[in-house]
């Protein structure tokens, strides 16, 4: 009989073989609910996939602490894992909701059915007076009237479905209608109006948009909710606005609670990677979510710092001396990324059970020349608490959207590429709270 020892190896052998490929070149990113809505710096499902399925097997809870449109909670949910996540974008806390939630299929058909015949037959009650829209102050700049008009009628009739996870399926494709129907150039996440020659020739059919997103989301879900009706156990998702670099609520989620968390944080500061207030505002302003604009500065790295900290790991001092050998005050802008991050990780640390798993999804950064290692600052963060290295997997990224190309000395035309590569860094908890 074998040893456990010699089993460990065997499994660790099998592990490696299974692991090699993280590239998914090809591979689908939107099917069952994925295919809901985009969101900037998305997870490629098949990552969050692949870690359930290597260090999550026998896992019942999920948490995700920057869940954005909530990838890794849909592929937790397929494999009967209740999940928990937060973010503090409310746009990506909607998709979220939307992406786990399961409407009765009938009723959403019905519904669907109604507004489909409504709208194209150009029956959708006209709304008296115009209403305000909190947050854009010149919507004709980013719409045009006989668009801002298609909107505030299917927004009025969203506004009257009673059922809410019926509406929220209607709402994320009222997001993406929102988008497509803009001013805006749709290929970017940044808010940038198109020119006065392609703006002339713009005549956006927002009921079709719409119709055509609300048919194409029903297939993805008919999908998610085959799977969801053929497990034993069907598994919730709760999903919260909590920060975690401030804490983590334990009448929400409890301390030595969690099997696995799962989740890609943010590359580093809204302000100079991914503005995701921005990409979200004029959604979020249609949908009356609340104050848009103000996302960017409570995100990560958000906040100024006066000194610059000494981090519990090496190489990110290293790191971030080299930066302020340049710059001083961007060395702390950086820092301060790091100051959130490492305060996050101790949160989320606390929460994972003993023999749990924390896999995080990072991007090496390069700011004024100097690579930033995350991977290797994740890595030491939580060894801090208890935590063992078990894999770092590489991957190159073939189609993320996401700024490849930025400018790492913060002046325009001086580009740099960066982030073609992303790192799963995968830790694993050998300690109760009482030694961490
Ligand atoms: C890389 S995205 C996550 C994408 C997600 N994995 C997905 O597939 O959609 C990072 C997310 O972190 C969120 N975020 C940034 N700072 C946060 C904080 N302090 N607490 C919670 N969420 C935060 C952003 O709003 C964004 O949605």
């Amino acid at each position: 009989m074998l040893k456990t020892t010699q089993l460990s190896f065997i499994e660790s052998l099998k592990r490696e073989k299974e692991t090699d490929d993280w590239t998914f070149n090809g591979a689908s990113t939107r099917e069952i609910t994925h295919c809901y809505h985009d969101y900037p710096a998305r997870m490629i499902p098949q990552v969050a996939g692949k870690l359930l399925d290597l260090f999550g097997i026998s896992a019942k809870y999920l948490f995700d602490p920057y869940c954005g449109s909530g990838t890794s909670l849909v592929e937790a949910n397929i494999r009967g894992i209740n999940a928990y996540g937060t973010d503090l974008n409310p746009l990506a806390r909607l998709i979220a909701k939307a992406k786990t939630a399961t409407p009765d299929i009938e009723l959403l058909e019905k519904q669907i059915a109604i507004f489909t015949r409504m709208a194209l037959s150009d029956k959708l009650r006209k709304v008296k007076e115009m209403p305000e829209i909190y947050g854009i102050s010149r919507l004709d700049f980013w719409f045009k009237p006989v668009v801002i008009d298609r909107l505030v009628r299917i927004r009025a009739f969203i506004n009257e479905i009673t059922n809410e996870e019926i509406r929220l399926f209607f709402q994320v494709a009222f997001s993406e209608t929102v988008r497509e129907s803009s001013n805006t150039r749709n290929e970017e996440f940044k808010l940038y109006r198109y020119n006065e020659e392609k703006l002339a020739k713009f005549n956006p059919d927002v009921y079709g948009i719409m119709s055509a997103k609300l048919q194409r989301n029903l297939e993805g879900y008919k999908k998610f909710k085959a799977i969801i009706d053929n497990l034993k156990h069907p598994p919730f998702t709760n999903i919260y606005s909590f920060n975690t670099v401030n804490e983590i609520p334990e009448d929400l989620i409890q301390p030595e609670s969690i099997d696995i968390v799962v989740t890609s944080p943010p590359y580093g500061d809204s302000g100079t990677t991914v503005a995701y207030g921005q990409y979200s505002r004029l959604s979020a302003a249609w949908l009356e979510l609340e104050e848009p604009d103000k996302i960017d500065r409570k995100l990560m790295g958000g906040k100024p710092l006066k000194d610059l900290p000494l981090f519990p790991s090496d190489s990110l001092n290293i790191a971030i001396n080299e930066i302020r050998k340049a710059d001083e005050k961007r060395a702390r802008e950086v820092a301060s990324f790091y100051v959130d991050l490492l305060d996050s990780i101790s949160n989320v640390a606390k929460v994972i059970k003993k023999g749990g798993y924390a896999c995080y999804v990072v991007g090496n950064r390069k700011v004024k020349g100097v690579v930033l290692p995350t991977d290797i600052a994740v890595r030491n963060f939580f060894e801090n608490h208890g935590f063992e290295h078990v894999n770092t997997f590489i991957r190159s990224i073939p189609n993320k959207r996401m700024p490849s190309k930025n400018s790492p000395t913060n002046a325009a035309g001086v580009l740099d590429s960066t982030m073609t590569q992303e790192y799963i860094v995968v830790m694993r908890c050998s300690s109760t709270n009482l030694i961490r």
